[in-house]
């Protein structure tokens, strides 16, 4: 394709959590846990994540703690005396369940001691990344999709063998929560017209100063030089190293594609983002949707 760079490909097998935020909004629930630990009804937002991670081909979770961290290690570690007691009294689907957390997959972490941005967040994990492609997930964004998110950047990732952003459009008025992109479309088989070559980045613009209507979410395929970017870049938005600044550090000398992905994003990191996440996923559960949606039909709205 003209005018496309095609860099050196390489498998992307890991994938970074950044769950080291203050998760102010949240509060008083984050106040003493991530809010990477919140429950839609009975998951913590992070595994939904790691298993859309799993589910796209990871095999390395690599995730940035920050305060309470111990309550994500303890999640993905063997529980025996939960174990234990599940196998005791026959409760063998829930045993499953429990199981299946810790044997997911290979999972480190990393610390990082203040939050002092996104951006500040992802550098924690470059030694653990080392010098090869890798994904960045943020858990508080639940997405909803047949073919998961990730799966959707790393085909277009495993084409051009370069940086992938998750893009979805925004209304004006909600603009300013995120960082924004000016982008043209570009033709790419399978993606109809939902993929765009990036040609420029900005976090938070006021309304009005956005340069288009689409937005970054939580999903990133990123190439290693995006740590020399970070590492580039001095504190932005909020007096934090945002990591739209270091991807528009990054333009000046490799490609940046953004694709609309398909599906449904919840804002679980906002209370009426969760409450609705938390309505259509228990909706959509075969053991609870039915009783659930009964109940629902009994509240006078
Ligand atoms: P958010 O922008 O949602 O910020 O971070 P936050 O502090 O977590 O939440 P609010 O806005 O105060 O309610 C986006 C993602 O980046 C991580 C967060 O954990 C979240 O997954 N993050 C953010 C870090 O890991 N470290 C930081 O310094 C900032």
């Amino acid at each position: 394709m003209l005018g496309e760079t095609v860099e050196t490909k390489m498998k992307v097998r890991k994938a970074v959590f950044p769950a080291a935020g203050l998760g102010t909004r949240f509060l008083p629930a984050t106040k003493a846990q991530p809010k990477e630990m919140l429950s839609l009804v009975d998951k913590p937002l992070i595994q939904y994540g790691v298993e859309e991670s799993i589910h796209s081909g990871m095999t390395n979770i690599i995730i940035v703690t920050g305060r309470g961290k111990s309550a994500i290690e303890d999640h993905f570690d063997v529980s025996f005396e939960l174990e234990h007691l599940l196998e005791k009294s026959g409760k063998r689907e829930l045993l499953a369940a429990v199981r299946n957390i810790s044997d997911m997959i290979d999972v480190s972490y990393v610390r990082q001691k203040e939050a002092l941005g996104l951006g500040h967040a992802v550098l924690r994990a470059k030694e653990l990344v080392g010098d090869e492609p890798f994904a960045v997930v943020l858990a508080d964004d639940v997405i909803d999709s047949e073919i998961p998110c990730l799966r959707q950047l790393l085909d277009v990732h495993d084409f051009y063998g370069a940086s992938v952003v998750a893009l979805m459009e925004v209304e004006p008025s909600r603009i300013s929560a995120y960082g924004v992109v000016a982008a043209d479309p570009i033709a790419h088989n399978g993606t109809g017209d939902r993929l765009y070559r990036i040609h420029n980045l900005v976090e938070k613009p006021k309304q009005g100063e956005a340069p288009s209507n689409l937005a970054i979410i939580g999903r990133y395929i990123l190439t290693p030089e995006i740590f020399q970017s970070i590492e580039s870049i001095t504190p932005g938005t909020n007096g934090e190293l945002q990591l739209t600044d270091a991807l528009k550090h990054l333009l000046r000398s490799r490609p940046i594609y953004g694709l609309k992905f398909e599906g449904t994003r919840h804002d679980a990191g906002d209370k009426l983002g969760f409450l609705k996440a938390t309505v259509e996923f228990a909706l959509q559960r075969h053991d609870l949707g039915g009783p659930f949606r009964e109940y629902l039909k009994t509240l006078s709205l």
